[in-house]
C-alpha cells in the first residue's frame, strides 16, 4: 500500500478550467471517495494521477516518488491501476486473456526473451498465469473464465474491468464509478469487493462514485468536488449533512 498527495492540481482544457489548485491526500491503505456532481472533475483527477494528461501546475506523489511528470508507462511500475468509467476492455478476448493482457502490457520480459523461451520468460509466464487466476478466484469468475468479453452480462464486464486493474497487483487503486449501471444484488456485491481487496490485499483506493449508499459504506472519508474545486472534505456522515454539498447537488439537479 502506497498513499497519494496532490498538491495545488489545475488543468484546462481549451476554455474549460476542469481542475482548480486542487489539493488532498491519501493515506496508505485507507478508502477514500471523491463524489461530486457531473463535470465537477473526478475523472481528470484519475487522468492525471494516472499520467494520461499533464498538469498545468501542482505535484503528484505516489508514496514518496514525486510523479508528476512520470511517462504513462511507468505508472503500474509504481504500483498504481485504475479503472475507466467507460469499460476498457478488449471485448473480443476471453476474460482471462484480458487478465492476461493487463500484466503483459505492463510487465514484459523482452521479445527476445519469449521468442527463445529463455527460463526467465518461461518464468514470467507462469507468474502471470498465477496472477491471473488467483484474481478470478478472489472475484469468483470461474464460470466466465473462457467467456468472450463481449458476451458477458454489463454487471460482469464491471467486475472484470476491476479484475484487470487487480490483476497489476496495486498498491494504489483508482476506481472510476465501478458501481454504475449495477443491479443492487451486484451493487452490495461490489460493496464487498472493494472492502475486500484494502483489508485483505491491504490496498489503498481511490473510488469515484455517484452512488452515495456505497461511498457511505466503503468509504473512510469522502472527498467533494464542485466544478473543478474541492467543496468539502470529512468522514461520510459529516459530507452527507453539509449544507454546501447538498446545495451544490441541488444545483446540478436544476
Ligand atoms: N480531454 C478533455 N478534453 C476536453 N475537456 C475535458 C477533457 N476531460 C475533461 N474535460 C472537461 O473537464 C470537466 C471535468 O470533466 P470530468 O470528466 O473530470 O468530470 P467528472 O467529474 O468525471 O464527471 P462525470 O461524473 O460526468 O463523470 C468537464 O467540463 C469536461 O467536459
Ligand atoms: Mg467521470
Amino acid at each position: 500500500m502506497i498513499g497519494l498527495a496532490v498538491r495545488g492540481l489545475s488543468v484546462s482544457f481549451g476554455g474549460v478550467r476542469a481542475l482548480r489548485d486542487v489539493s488532498f491526500a491519501v493515506a496508505p491503505g485507507e478508502i477514500l471517495s471523491i463524489v461530486g456532481p457531473n463535470g465537477a472533475g473526478k475523472t481528470t483527477v484519475f487522468n492525471l494521477v494516472s499520467r494520461l494528461f499533464d498538469a498545468d501546475a501542482g505535484t503528484i506523489t505516489a508514496g514518496d516518488r514525486d510523479i508528476t511528470y512520470l511517462a504513462r508507462h511507468e505508472i503500474a511500475a509504481v504500483g498504481i491501476a485504475r479503472t475507466f468509467q467507460n469499460l476498457e476492455l478488449f471485448d473480443h478476448a476471453s476474460v482471462l486473456d484480458n487478465l492476461l493482457l493487463a500484466r503483459h502490457a505492463h510487465r514484459q520480459s523482452t521479445v527476445v526473451a519469449q521468442i527463445l523461451r529463455l527460463p526467465s520468460a518461461m518464468r514470467a509466464e507462469v507468474e502471470h498465469r498465477l496472477r491471473a487466476e488467483q484474481v478470478i478466484e478472489r472475484f469468483e469468475l470461474e464460470r466466465f473464465r473462457s467467456a468472450t468479453v463481449a458476451n458477458l452480462p454489463y454487471g460482469a464486464r464491471k467486475l472484470v474491468e476491476f479484475a484487470r486493474a487487480l490483476c497489476l497487483e496495486p498498491k494504489l487503486l483508482l476506481l472510476d464509478e465501478p458501481a454504475a449501471g449495477l443491479n443492487p444484488e451486484e451493487r452490495a456485491d461490489l460493496a464487498f469487493r472493494i472492502a475486500d481487496v484494502r483489508d485483505e490485499l491491504g490496498t489503498t483506493i481511490v473510488l469515484v462514485e455517484h452512488d452515495m449508499g456505497l461511498v457511505g459504506e466503503v468509504s473512510d472519508r469522502v472527498l467533494v468536488l464542485n466544478d473543478g474545486q474541492l467543496l468539502a472534505e470529512g468522514t461520510p456522515d459529516v459530507i452527507r449533512r453539509d449544507p454546501a454539498v447538498i446545495a451544490a447537488y441541488l444545483g446540478a439537479a436544476t
